[in-house]
């Protein structure tokens, strides 16, 4: 890794935040990014919210103190709802967190009718009673919470259809009824990753999610020019996984642009590299 360039971290439960990774890298293609993706964690969506932030919380500081990072992402809108308070006290450089665009749904609305597609955490959390307090507060809002959609995603990004029968099983809320949304929130980080399906099942509504406005915030706080262009980094992806619940993975992995599948162990004093690399 280029040592003059401190590289961003983006954070998950799982693949999801592959979708944020995407998004910073088309508009900071020359930064180094560590993508931590606490497999041995995964699914936070069912997980009590103590659970969420101190596997945020460990995995965020194991990676940390092995890569001194510039900034970090908690790109995951499970984790970021909860968890930001905590990791903020405890590193000392920026922490972007991701959640749902409730906000730009309700811009967008005409039908004054939005959805959010998320995590069962997500849809229960204050934060986000909060977020629709503030901003969609005359919107009636249809709140889907789904983790096997989750798993969908994550068995995409391993090469596996998605089944359009079980898509529309799970959306029906918003696709059947007197009200139906125009614009539907993805709050999960992995929803995005479907999104040509989600497209294809219903053209009429706006799918939101926070990628691009991420990847700005991103931008802004360290700058356009932060990453040398001429620097040719190489991605990392940490995982807590087993190589088993990995090696599908890889294909897409390397498609994305990343070098190196590295295990990272993760334990309250911090974190020791395994001793092989899986690419
Ligand atoms: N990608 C995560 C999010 O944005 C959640 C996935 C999970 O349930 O672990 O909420």
């Amino acid at each position: 890794m280029n040592k003059r360039a401190k590289p961003i971290v983006i954070f998950d439960s799982g693949v999801g935040g592959l979708s944020i990774y995407q998004e910073i890298k088309q508009v900071l293609p020359h930064a180094p990014v560590v993508y931590c993706s606490d497999i041995h964690g995964f699914p936070y969506g069912p997980k009590p919210e103590v659970e969420v932030i101190e596997r945020t919380s460990l995995c965020l500081n194991a990676v940390a103190e092995q890569f001194d990072p510039s900034l970090a992402v908690i790109a995951c809108n499970t984790a970021s709802t909860i968890s930001l308070p905590r990791v903020r006290e405890e590193l000392d450089f920026p922490v972007v967190g991701v959640v749902p665009a409730i906000k730009t749904a309700s811009e967008y609305s005409e039908k004054r009718c939005i959805g959010l597609l998320a995590t069962p955490g997500t849809i229960a959390r204050r934060y986000t009673d909060q977020l629709i307090d503030d901003f969609a507060g005359d919107c009636h809002v249809i709140r889907v919470g789904s983790s096997e959609l989750v798993q969908m995603a994550e068995q995409y990004l391993r090469g596996e259809p998605v089944s359009e029968r079980d898509l529309r099983k799970i959306l029906a809320p918003f696709l059947e009824g007197e009200l139906v949304p125009d614009a539907v929130v993805l709050g999960c980080t992995h929803f995005p990753l479907l999104r040509e399906a989600l497209q294809q099942l219903s053209a009429d509504i706006h799918w939101i999610d926070s990628g691009a406005a991420i990847a700005r915030r991103v931008v802004s706080l360290l700058g356009p020019n932060a990453f040398p262009a001429d620097s040719a980094p190489q991605d990392y992806f940490m995982h807590t996984g087993q190589a088993e619940q990995v090696s599908a993975l890889v294909p897409a992995l390397e498609n994305m642009g990343f070098a190196i599948v590295r295990y990272l162990l993760v334990e309250p004093k911090g974190v020791t590299p395994h001793s092989h690399d899986e690419t």
